[in-house]
């Protein structure tokens, strides 16, 4: 398969511009724009919040690569991932046979300040105080940190980027190739 029929496939943690991004990137190339977190609530009929709160964690990472599985067999597509679908080898594994690995990477207070103010998508963030809240965000972003580099064929600071302007670095960075 030509490079050009590959996937673009953007990964990083939450509030890091992936859908917000993605979805200029796709209009711009004129790609379908896929969100494997809404998939996964279409597949299962409940929101992101409620698959963590009925069934746990562990029942929304099997169905959040099963969906993976089947948007990965496509081409051509953007495709925004969630932050913890980096946690299964499995997963980029099968995104990286025809994708294009993007991540996204910001600074913890900006991830904090930008997903404070939409919480319903974030359970596992869901802490009592501000204090705890940062300090859930802190651990888990060390622990993924490694992982968004490790899978990446370009990685992009988008702490201080609107999503138009990372979207128009990840275009001119795909063209320079
Ligand atoms: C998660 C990130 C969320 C969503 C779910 C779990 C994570 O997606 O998949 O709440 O483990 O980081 P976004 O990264 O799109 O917020």
């Amino acid at each position: 398969m030509k490079k050009e029929q590959y996937n673009l496939v953007l990964i990083g943690f939450m509030g890091t511009g992936k859908t917000s991004a993605g979805k200029i990137i796709a209009r711009k190339m004129k790609r379908e724009f896929v969100d494997i977190d809404e998939k996964i609530e279409a597949a299962a009929g409940h929101s992101i919040s409620k698959i963590f709160e009925r069934k746990g964690e562990k029942c929304f990472r099997v169905l959040e690569s099963n969906i993976i599985r089947k948007i990965s067999k496509q081409n051509m597509l953007v495709i925004s991932t969630g932050g913890g679908a980096v946690l299964n080898p499995l997963n980029i594994k099968r995104l990286k046979k025809n994708g294009i690995i993007i991540a996204f990477l910001s600074k913890v207070m900006i991830i904090f300040n930008r997903i404070s103010a939409q919480k319903d998508k974030r359970p596992l963030l869901s802490a009592a105080n501000r204090t705890q809240g940062l300090k859930k965000l802190r651990v888990l972003l060390n622990k993924r940190l490694p992982l968004y580099t490790a899978s990446a064929d370009y990685v992009f600071d988008t702490s201080n980027l609107t999503p138009a302007k990372t979207a128009k670095e990840v275009l001119s960075a795909l063209k320079r190739k």
